[in-house]
């Protein structure tokens, strides 16, 4: 179905058919725009941005081009196409046909899921607030309101099914999506990697390789949804995905591609002093966004995941591909979880390992980026590699939360603990280090900043010298 865009709010779900909710929805914009302009990139509205807007959600329509203020990006409701035959296809309702509203039964259950994915969007968004002020190029610069205007039509996505399909309470959680604020000690974010600070550019393209990331896992989960519209929102919501991990992979890419060419141009690994990002310091920076990432995935054991893929609410990546019977209450899987103090590999009912076999199919596809950053390195013809730490390093959340870990997966003492931890993770001066590269922005059309390499190439065809941003 083709985009309306003769309405205030874009839409495909023929929005106008229903003046109450389309009212209600028309009430919150101004409140998002609000939200919009006090937590969002600062002092950018009157920047012109080449960036992408979706005026259909087939492959020809998504991706329009063009100059944009972004407090006029026209951020809609698109869910992806309706398949008429489309059936559940797991759990105990596996074979009915896919529900196009809530079972008053999981209504609970589906709200807290919705709110939980909702909440992460507006959150990245505050995270990155600061970013523009030290962008490395235009063309970063670009990337990064690229992102957040997504990330925004990501809450947008989220705040239409709370509002369409759970009443009175599903307008209040919409509310409150607005009140949250990342990092706020009184009203924080949901979850805890979307309460850390963005503060630096390596931080902000790992959190866009490992964090969004995280994003596509819960997305395409989400994306087999018994719920129909919610599977369809997500469904479409990826798409956006891949550029935002698109950014984190190819941004630490140039990072280490330009402190290669320091190290071999100087013979030296002391990059510091030429003012690169030095490669054990990006390992550090890696190692802390994996893990926390991690954590995102909840417990390694979980009576909530398997009863939500029982219910059929949230099914498995690429569900409908996997060879089973798609009901699992026979199956067992195997976890790395903690007994007597030690790590130990043991076979747990399926059903009850859900979140971990999301998690390994994230840490798969994180290894990917890492073996192309590894040939980066590798082509410059140095002797390093990065590589992810193991699942139980640095955890706060599930069976190895508060256990000393070490990257390699051994059990530590406290106090081995603390003699290596500063090799393993970003210590304040290694934060200053980097903080201290980010200078002013650099906004002449072609010029990059000393610590990355430009792109391979540009956004949509266009070469790495364009005029991304417009200032005005
Ligand atoms: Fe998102
Ligand atoms: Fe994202």
């Amino acid at each position: 179905m083709a985009i309306d865009y003769s309405q205030l709010i874009p839409n495909n779900v023929d929005l106008s058919s229903d003046r109450r909710l389309q009212r209600a929805l028309e009430n919150w914009q101004p409140r998002f725009l609000d939200w919009w302009k006090d937590m969002g990139p600062d002092g950018t509205s009157a920047f012109d941005v080449y960036l992408r807007t979706a005026i259909s959600t087939d492959s020809n329509g998504w991706a329009n081009f063009g100059y944009v203020k972004m407090p006029e990006y026209r951020w809609g409701i698109f869910l992806a196409d309706r398949d008429p035959n489309r059936e559940i296809a797991f759990g105990d309702n596996k074979g009915k046909p896919a529900w196009q509203d809530v079972p008053g039964e999981l209504r609970s259950t589906l709200r807290r899921l919705i709110v939980t994915q909702g909440d992460t969007e507006p959150a990245s968004v505050e995270q990155q607030r600061l970013l523009g002020k030290t962008a490395p190029s235009l063309y970063d610069l670009r990337n990064l309101f690229q992102i957040n205007v997504e990330e925004g039509r990501h809450l947008w996505a989220m705040v239409y099914l709370l509002h369409a399909y759970f009443g009175r309470d599903g307008r209040e959680e919409a509310e409150a999506m607005l009140e949250r604020h990342s990092g706020d000690p009184d009203k924080p974010r949901i979850l805890g990697a979307f309460n850390e600070a963005t503060p630096d550019w390596l931080s902000f393209f790992m959190f866009t390789y490992f964090t969004d990331r995280d994003g596509k896992y819960q997305l395409a989960s989400l994306a087999e949804s018994g719920f129909d519209p919610l599977a369809r929102s997500c469904r479409f919501m990826l798409t956006e995905e891949a550029h935002h991990m698109f950014v984190g992979e190819t941004g630490v890419g140039r990072i280490l591609q330009r402190t290669c060419e320091l190290m071999k141009e100087h013979r030296t690994d002391d990059v510091r002093s030429l003012g690169g990002i030095d490669l054990p310091t990006i390992q550090k920076y890696l190692n802390f966004h994996f893990s926390v990432s991690l954590d995102l995935f909840g417990q390694e054991a979980s009576t909530n995941a398997a009863n939500y893929y029982t219910q059929g609410v949230k099914g498995r990546f690429l569900e409908t591909r996997i060879d089973d019977d798609h009901l699992l209450v026979n199956a067992n899987y195997e976890i790395d979880t903690v007994e007597d103090g030690r790590i130990v590999r043991k076979a747990v009912p399926a059903l009850q390992a859900l979140n971990e076999r999301l998690r390994q199919d994230y840490i798969d596809d994180c290894a990917k980026g890492v073996l192309r950053w590894n040939k980066t390195i590798e082509r410059a013809g140095i002797d390093f590699e990065l590589s992810l730490p193991h699942r139980a390093f640095d955890r706060q959340i599930g069976a190895f939360a508060g256990m000393r870990v070490s990257p390699t997966g051994k059990v530590l003492s406290e106090a081995e603990w603390n003699a290596h931890k500063d090799h393993w993770l970003p210590t304040d001066e290694d934060r200053a280090y980097v903080t201290s590269l980010m200078g002013a922005a650099v906004t002449q059309p072609g010029k990059y900043a000393h610590w990355i390499a430009p792109p391979a190439r540009g956004i949509n065809n266009q070469p790495v010298d364009f005029e991304y941003v417009r200032f005005n």
